[in-house]
């Protein structure tokens, strides 16, 4: 990380996050949610479901995944990605953890949130 050149942020301690929990933290790039799983990983992911943009942050975090509280869509907390039958993808960005803080790359995603399109047979038409 070169902290000098590069748009890392730190985003806090590592212990400042239950395990498993989540925060949000607010970014001139928008709100990303800093969540910390049973296993000690930290992921940061935007905090914007790919549904209809609920607050990531506030759901329920279980294994490598989190449950959005809005209708109950599950992303893949490495990738993004959404549990099929639903679909979509919520931006995920680099962490690095140092000296036992976070520090995330909020100009680097390393996943492009993607609308869910989903055809009427997943979590946003029941939903609707
Ligand atoms: S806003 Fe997340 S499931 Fe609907």
């Amino acid at each position: 990380m070169n902290q000098a050149t590069s748009s890392w942020i730190d985003a806090g301690p590592v212990d400042a996050i239950p395990s498993p929990g989540a925060r949000q933290l607010r970014t001139p790039q928008g709100n990303i949610a800093v969540v910390r799983t049973v296993s000690g990983t930290v992921y940061a992911i935007a905090d914007s479901c790919p549904h209809k943009g609920g607050p990531l942050s506030q759901g329920m975090v279980f294994g490598e995944r989190v449950q959005c509280p809005m209708h109950g869509l599950v992303i893949e907390l490495a990738t993004g990605t959404a549990v099929a039958p639903d679909v979509g993808v919520t931006a995920t960005y680099p962490v690095q953890i140092e000296g036992g803080r976070i520090f995330i790359d909020v100009a680097a995603p390393k996943t492009a949130a993607v609308s869910q399109g989903c055809g009427g047979e997943c979590a946003c038409a029941k939903a609707a």
